[in-house]
């Protein structure tokens, strides 16, 4: 692994700065969320690799399965963006802590980040807390070892 990839434990991997706007990102996507069946709103930010920020919302739907959730929804407009790797995201809901990811959202994000990527749990307006992707899904199924 080269240096500059090494993350010292327990360092957000991206500066203070960056987290909050990532997170100020994810605030104002949430806004946008489309949940008339949850009222569970949820906003995502993603950082990429070439430090630009994408968004997403969950967008539920009548049939109820069909729901996508907030952060999928951002990785989608990342890769759209052209975006391979991702380097964080921000996720902002209303619970106290704040929610975290679900596993499928976890999985997809495993394919784009890596075990370091950092995770930013955070409120509609309160605190903040930094996770890495690597301890909220540890072992992600991969088709062949890293
Ligand atoms: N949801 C997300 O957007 N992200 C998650 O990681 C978990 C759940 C959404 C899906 C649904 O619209 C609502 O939250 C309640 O499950």
């Amino acid at each position: 692994m080269k240096a500059a990839r090494r993350a010292v434990a327990g360092r957000p991997s991206i500066g203070a700065p960056a987290r909050q706007t990532l997170v100020a990102a994810a605030r104002a996507a949430r806004r946008h969320a489309h949940a008339p069946y949850s009222h569970f709103r949820v906003g995502a930010a993603i950082l990429d690799d070439q430090d630009r920020v994408h968004v997403g919302c969950n967008v539920e739907n009548v049939s109820y399965g069909l729901t996508v959730c907030a952060e999928r929804n951002a990785i989608a407009a990342a890769v759209v963006g052209g975006a391979r790797r991702i380097r964080a995201i921000a996720v902002v809901t209303s619970t106290k802590p704040p929610a975290t990811p679900c596993g499928a959202c976890r999985q997809v994000l495993a394919e784009f980040g890596d075990e370091q990527t950092l995770v930013v749990l955070a409120s509609p307006t309160g605190t903040a807390t930094n996770h890495r992707l690597g301890a909220l899904l540890p072992e992600s199924f991969r088709l062949r070892p890293t």
